[in-house]
């Protein structure tokens, strides 16, 4: 056999072992994070997914390349981790790229100058950055308004508008935007509405059921899940847009590499475990800063006291591991915590194994000008919490002892 021949059998085997060995229509979450878009490697019998480190693929013949060409095209460890997130999101297909804003950029070069999107006024502070980058300089209109009341957001819809950017819960106020009443609007319209789920993911909130048309994520935080993997996904629910964001992903280029996609992959394993567990602890947490003197206000999905407590309970299963609250006595109460606390580190991001703290204004949305911080109602006051996997007992003695010193 020559090793043209050779070759060309074993790419046949590979391309039988591809139909997916399990069928998991009917199975729970926790299953399907295991084992979709997940086949042992056809090659070795490896059931963790190789890190498949190679930029380029033998083709079989002139003309003829095999599933993969060029990792900036497609990656087999970048193709299980996309294959993995759209069967959680209960999508057609999914795109993972080097962080979540490379997804949301990549996203949103289906616009163009002169279309509108209406965007909630507390998103992700570099959400914010990059919608004001493309009106710009790139004659995108945007407005920015809060998305909880639904008359307004129909109020605001233009000839032109485009789209509609969901952040739900939003961060760091966990304002909760009804799905439905936005996707219902958004189609009526002929508008494309957008959520951004990175705050709950999959496990919590699915916004396809919703009939929402697209998902992002920054990948980075909980799917990941252990401060150590940058990425972000964009996610379709229908066939509709496959085409246009596969060709823009592998236009732009900014796709994830197989590294990041292999951490992600580990991480997504234990995702329900880690959801379940963080969000335990976020409660408690939330009940003792709620009895805290110091403390004026928590903002925490899972408080009966949430303003959208019944949306909340109505569209997810779960209110998740982050939180923040307003201190009485100011920034210097704020600095002094975010300062003082010794298991909680001083950081941006969230979603890890690790507890983190940090104060919204001046970190994850200080590029936010001080209208806008207004408007949104970030306060200087306002600390952010994102719960880790220590034990709760330690979290608790560390807020207590810096809030109290
Ligand atoms: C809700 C949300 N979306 C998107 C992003 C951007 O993700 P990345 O930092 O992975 O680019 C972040 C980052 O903090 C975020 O909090």
């Amino acid at each position: 056999m020559s090793v043209i021949e050779a070759l060309q059998t074993s790419q046949d085997e590979i391309t039988e072992c591809k139909e997916p060995r399990l069928d998991l229509s009917g199975m729970k979450f926790q299953t399907k994070a295991i084992h979709a878009g997940i086949d042992p490697d056809p090659a070795t019998g490896a059931i963790a997914t190789p890190i498949h480190q190679s930029t380029t693929y033998q083709f079989k013949r002139m003309g003829e390349p095999g599933e993969f060409e060029y990792s900036r095209c497609g990656n087999p460890t970048r193709k299980a981790l996309e294959d993995n997130l759209a069967a959680l999101e209960g999508g057609v297909y999914s795109a993972a790229l080097a962080t979540g804003q490379g997804a949301q950029i990549t996203l949103l070069n289906l616009f163009q100058q002169g279309d509108h999107i209406i965007c909630g006024n507390d998103v992700y502070g570099g959400t914010i950055r990059m919608l004001n980058l493309l009106k710009k300089n790139a004659g995108i209109e945007v407005s920015f308004i809060p998305l909880t009341d639904v008359d307004r957001v129909r109020a605001e819809i233009r000839s032109n508008t485009r789209a509609i950017w969901i952040e739900s819960p939003s961060n760091p106020l966990f304002n909760i935007v009804d799905l439905e009443a936005i996707a219902a609007l958004a189609r009526e319209n002929d508008v494309i509405s957008i959520v951004d789920n990175t705050l709950l993911t999959p496990y919590f909130q699915r916004p396809f059921q919703f009939g929402i048309d697209l998902v992002v994520h920054s990948a980075t935080k909980y799917l990941s899940g252990h401060n150590d993997g940058l990425g972000g996904v964009i996610i379709c629910r229908e066939n509709k847009f496959v085409e246009d964001i596969a060709f823009t992903a592998n236009a732009l280029g900014a796709v994830l590499g197989a590294f990041d996609a292999w951490l992600i992959l580990r991480g997504i394993k234990t995702l329900a475990l880690r959801m379940r567990e963080q969000q335990k602890s976020a409660l408690k947490i939330a009940n003792f800063l709620q009895s805290h003197s110091a403390v004026s206000r928590v903002y925490y999905p899972g408080l009966p006291d949430h303003p959208q407590y019944a949306l909340i309970q109505k569209q997810t299963s779960g209110f998740g591991g982050m939180l923040s609250f307003e201190l009485k006595d100011g920034i210097e109460k704020a600095r002094k915590l975010v300062e003082g606390t010794e298991l909680f580190y001083m950081t941006e991001s969230f979603g890890g194994v690790e507890s983190l703290i940090q104060h919204p204004q001046t970190m994850s949305h200080s590029s936010m000008s001080p209208e806008a911080l207004a408007e949104a109602g970030i306060t200087e006051k306002l600390v952010r919490v994102s719960v880790g996997l220590e034990d709760c007992d330690d979290l608790l003695a560390d807020l207590e002892r810096a809030l109290d010193a």
